[in-house]
């Protein structure tokens, strides 16, 4: 079976882009793949961050992903500080990669001219991300685009090392999901829906309540015309509507567009099928949600199975090194 590791940041809740951009394909895959999913705390701390706020959306995460069904039995979901090879394994991927290549990365560019405080760990986060990648011998890293440039860089680190060592890591590739809806912001449908705190009425929460999704759907920017067809250059609004449907109902949205005749009905349709689509998760999590020790052994299982397949890689790596062992 296919390895395959992806790595998700705490930070925030999740939305129904994440949803329905990301993580309903993990779940599809948990079944055809041997997966991985590691909760990325240490990534989280390359900015500020309140000692509260960690712990707590790292278990809140831990609890949606397993409710939007994600089964601790049937793959691995663990956290990456529960582990003491991810931050080891960085140094060595450090000192395999260059200076000039992490200089390079752009979503350095991006973060660095967000913060005052820019540090060091901002700079080498690409050396932790292929460390969480190579430990686990993973052949695929399921991705949004904007992580492709990471992925590349950690097959140039994969292959410098085994050329420097001999062969130790497996070469990943990345698997951008194309076919996965792009949910764009209610209000402004020409950006992608992101973190609620930028746009939190163009944004679906996946723990919203059925009022509120109701309500934010309902006040969805459309047009001016009042056709429902999807085109998603000139009718950005009602194609988003259309692909949130389709995606949540299992239907094509151009097939959809022909059954409606205006935009209110085509808005009370979306919004019953997300609350629908909703309403098991936000059950599932409530459940979590009251009892965070359970969460908490199933999280020490996940780090269990990972630690097992993650020491022997470390391993193996600090053995080609030559360090000598103790
Ligand atoms: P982020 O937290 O933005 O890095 O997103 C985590 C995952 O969700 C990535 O795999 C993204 O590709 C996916 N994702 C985020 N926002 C959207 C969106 N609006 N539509 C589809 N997928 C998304
Ligand atoms: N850098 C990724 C992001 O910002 C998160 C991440 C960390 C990751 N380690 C990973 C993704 C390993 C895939 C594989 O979204």
């Amino acid at each position: 079976m296919k390895r395959v590791l992806s790595g998700i940041q705490p930070s925030g809740e999740l939305h129904l882009g994440n949803y329905l951009g990301a993580i309903n394909h993990w779940v599809q895959m948990q079944h055809t793949t041997d997966a991985f999913f590691c909760i990325v705390d240490l990534h989280a701390i390359t900015v500020p961050k309140s000692p509260g706020e960690l712990g707590r959306d790292s278990l809140k995460l831990s609890q949606m992903l397993m409710a939007a069904g994600l089964d601790p039995e049937v793959c691995t979901i663990f956290v990456q500080s529960h582990l003491h090879e991810h931050a080891e394994c960085a140094w060595l991927m450090e000192c395999t990669v260059s200076f000039g290549e992490l200089s390079r990365m752009t979503q350095f560019k991006d973060k660095s001219e967000q913060h005052d405080f820019i540090s060091a760990g901002l700079f080498t986060y690409p050396a932790l991300q292929a460390a969480d990648i190579l430990l686990y011998d993973a052949d695929e890293v399921p991705v949004g685009d904007d992580q492709r440039q990471h992925i590349e860089l950690t097959r140039d680190i994969a292959e410098r090392f085994n050329s420097r060592y001999g062969d130790t890591f497996v070469l990943p590739v990345a698997v951008i999901n194309n076919t996965g809806a792009r949910v764009m912001d209610l209000q402004h449908p020409h950006k992608k829906m992101s973190k609620s705190l930028e746009s939190p009425r163009g944004t679906v929460g996946l723990l919203d309540t059925p009022a509120i999704i109701t309500k934010k759907i309902k006040a969805a920017v459309t047009d001016s015309e009042t056709e429902v067809r999807y085109d998603v250059e000139t009718k950005p609004g009602v194609s988003n509507l259309l692909s949130i449907l389709g995606a949540a109902t299992q239907n094509d949205p151009a097939e959809l567009a022909v059954r409606y005749e205006d935009y209110g009905t085509l808005k009370v349709d979306t919004a019953e099928a997300v609350i629908e689509m909703l309403r098991p998760l936000q059950a599932r999590f409530a459940e979590l949600e009251a009892d965070p020790a359970e969460t908490m052994r199933l999280l020490r299982i996940g780090a269990d199975k990972a630690r097992g397949v993650a020491s022997a890689t470390l391993a193996r790596a600090k053995q080609n090194i030559g360090l000598l062992s103790p």
